[in-house]
């Protein structure tokens, strides 16, 4: 197909706006898929996305149509993004191999936080947005005012966007039109250049190994054809190539703005990471495209298996997981309270929720799991600076100069009525305010600088919760930032319980150190004897309370059915009151370590 007769777009929304159901409509309509295979939200692949409705890995399918309006036969590529903001770097470059974007807008809500977020990635890459209003069926779709949004808010034009349904099938066709007469094509290819092409996706198929998915800019590529890609340098041979519809199709040869796959013997997901560029090593690009960065983390946490036995598979899982996700960071950790584990670094919360859940569900391990934290740089009196991620592993006060913390800038899109309660929340999640303006007469966007620290506890809960779910949020890194942080460590027993230690604003740590302590001992069961529970920065206790002594309900925490487990824990017990001291500190549930992220 020559490139004039080649489109190449993305569908970019708010969550719930409507992206899959559209996706799925247009597949339909051009008859990629037939109705009857038409398995609901296709692109969106993994079970665990489709019941968060997120969608998570990229995925990609090549549509033909028929215009109407010309009579000739267009290739559609349409390229699946992931919708949130922790994979921001990956829709960046999803967004990078397309010309358009077709922006999906809920005609019942209006424009979102992450509405906003991606029109601001689609327009750093230059991209032609082509805006829709979808759900009009609905009785509380306002087009005319949503339209009127779009373009007070985005700039956009919106008053010739088509008004769509996906659910009830309205408007696909006009869609597929507007694609075609408003997304440019690939530019004309200059003879003899070489090849680049853009890698937007990467995944582990059992079978096939790394299937890396990209978009060819300039030159073509063959079947046979030794390939490296540029930031890594890293060198292999094409086996096989091929389109997406959305099946794969092998293909012999991919030229200027084709998108398809390519299965080359590479081994690791971070082999071939998104954003980088594929060229010939025959035939060498001299630069590579723009816009190639590591995913860096930013929220760290602990993971450890409730069974210590079950380390080895605790590793194995992650090794696996990483396969497949370039951007999940892991390192061995031992705690002394918490034995063997692994200190996993994640893009953002979701991330962290998502790998946690996965390795629960797909490899049945039963995690503790730390709070989060962000990742801090602390200078020492000395001039070095250290990277810390664990809040275990703040060094003393005594050797540190100071320490900064990450902040981001924070939009949160909102109702009016809700606005007094949000920035009270914005307020004691120590943000400090920038603006807010009126999207529409009934919403505002509210702005802030905000530690990253304070986002990543419960503040999408809480946002949700006083809002009653009408609000959005997005936020993106600002700069690191100097404050009076101190390391706040709880200690059960007398011993430090390091999984529980928090780094926080000094002018936070009582009421936050308080809370730890009653909740703990609401959560930990009574002993045979007395517990005192005490938070404290440095040596000086700042909260203590004291659990009374009473025979232990030492099943408590076996709530199945593991009957061998059980007699030994009564064994336990029967060793009598000095052994169970020795184990004081172990007898703390899951529910116990989770309160840290629940304290307000
Ligand atoms: P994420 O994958 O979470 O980003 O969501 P999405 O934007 O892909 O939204 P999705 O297509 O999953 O749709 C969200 C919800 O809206 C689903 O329950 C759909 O059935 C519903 N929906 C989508 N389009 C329409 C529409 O035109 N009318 C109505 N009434 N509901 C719709």
């Amino acid at each position: 197909v020559p490139p004039e007769r080649i489109r190449n777009f993305s569908i970019i929304a708010h969550i719930d706006h409507g992206k899959s159901t559209i996706a799925d409509r247009l597949l339909e309509m051009t008859d990629t898929v037939a109705q009857r295979d038409m398995q609901a939200q296709l692109l969106d692949g993994m079970d665990l996305e489709r019941e968060r409705g997120i969608t998570i890995k990229l995925n990609s399918a090549r549509m033909n149509f028929t215009s109407k309006k010309d009579g000739e036969t267009y290739v559609l590529n349409l390229i699946d993004t992931p919708g949130h903001v922790d994979f921001s770097y990956e829709v960046s470059r999803s967004l990078a191999a397309c010309e358009g974007a077709l922006l999906v807008v809920d005609a019942s809500q209006g424009v979102e936080a992450q509405t906003l977020a991606n029109v601001y990635l689609a327009l750093e890459n230059d991209l032609e947005i082509v805006p829709v209003l979808n759900k009009i069926d609905l009785p509380a779709a306002d087009c005319d005012r949503v339209a009127q949004e779009i373009e007070d808010v985005l700039g956009l034009d919106a008053s010739e966007a088509v008004q769509c349904s996906a659910k009830a099938g309205i408007g696909m066709e006009d869609i597929l039109e507007d694609i075609v007469r408003l997304v440019p094509p690939p530019r004309v290819p200059v003879e003899g250049e070489p090849l680049r092409a853009l890698i937007f996706d990467s995944y582990f198929d059992t079978y096939r190994g790394v299937v890396v998915v990209f978009r060819v800019f300039d030159g073509e590529v063959n079947v046979g054809d030794k390939i490296e890609l540029m930031n890594t340098g890293a060198k292999y041979d094409v086996l096989e190539l091929g389109v997406m519809k959305p099946n794969k199709i092998p293909v012999k040869t991919l030229r200027p703005g084709d998108v398809g796959y390519c299965v080359a013997g590479i081994k690791a997901v971070k082999d071939a990471r998104v954003g980088d560029t594929i060229t010939l090593v025959k035939h060498r690009a001299e630069k590579a495209l723009a816009g190639y960065s590591e995913a860096i983390p930013m929220v760290y946490c602990g993971l450890f298996p409730t069974d210590t036995d079950r380390y080895n598979d605790l590793r194995d899982a992650l090794e696996k997981l990483q396969l497949n996700d370039a951007s999940l960071n892991y390192e061995p950790e031992v705690s002394s309270a918490m034995g063997f584990g692994f200190r996993c670094g994640f893009l953002g919360l979701l991330h962290m929720e998502v790998v946690q859940e996965r390795l629960e569900r797909e490899y049945d391990l039963d995690l503790i799991t730390t709070a989060p934290s962000v990742v801090y740089h602390v200078y020492m009196a000395n001039g070095d600076m250290l990277t810390v991620a664990n809040p275990a592993e703040l060094p003393d006060a005594a050797g540190r100069d100071r320490i900064e913390e990450p902040f981001v800038k924070l939009e949160l899109f909102t109702p009016k009525e809700y606005v007094g309660s949000l920035m009270e929340l914005a307020t004691q999640r120590r943000g400090e305010y920038i603006d807010m303006t009126f999207l529409s007469q009934d919403r505002t966007c509210l702005r802030y600088d905000i530690p990253l620290g304070e986002v990543v506890t419960d503040f999408f809960d809480q946002l949700k919760s006083r809002s009653k779910g009408y609000a959005s949020m997005e936020y993106k890194f600002n700069e690191y930032r100097e404050n009076d942080l101190v390391r706040l460590d709880v200690m059960i027993n007398g011993e430090v319980a390091e999984p529980l230690a928090t780094i926080t604003h000094r002018s936070k740590a009582y009421g936050i150190g308080r809370g730890l302590v009653d909740k703990l001992k609401e959560l930990i069961p009574r002993q045979q004897f007395k517990i005192p529970i005490q938070a404290a920065i440095g040596n000086k206790v700042i909260a203590s309370t004291q659990l009374s002594a009473m025979r232990k309900d030492v099943l408590a925490k076996c709530y199945g059915g593991d009957i061998s487990r059980k007699k030994k824990l009564l064994k336990k017990q029967a060793a009598g009151k000095k052994r169970m001291k020795a184990f004081g500190k172990v007898e703390i549930s899951q529910e116990a370590f989770m309160a840290v992220l629940q304290i307000d």
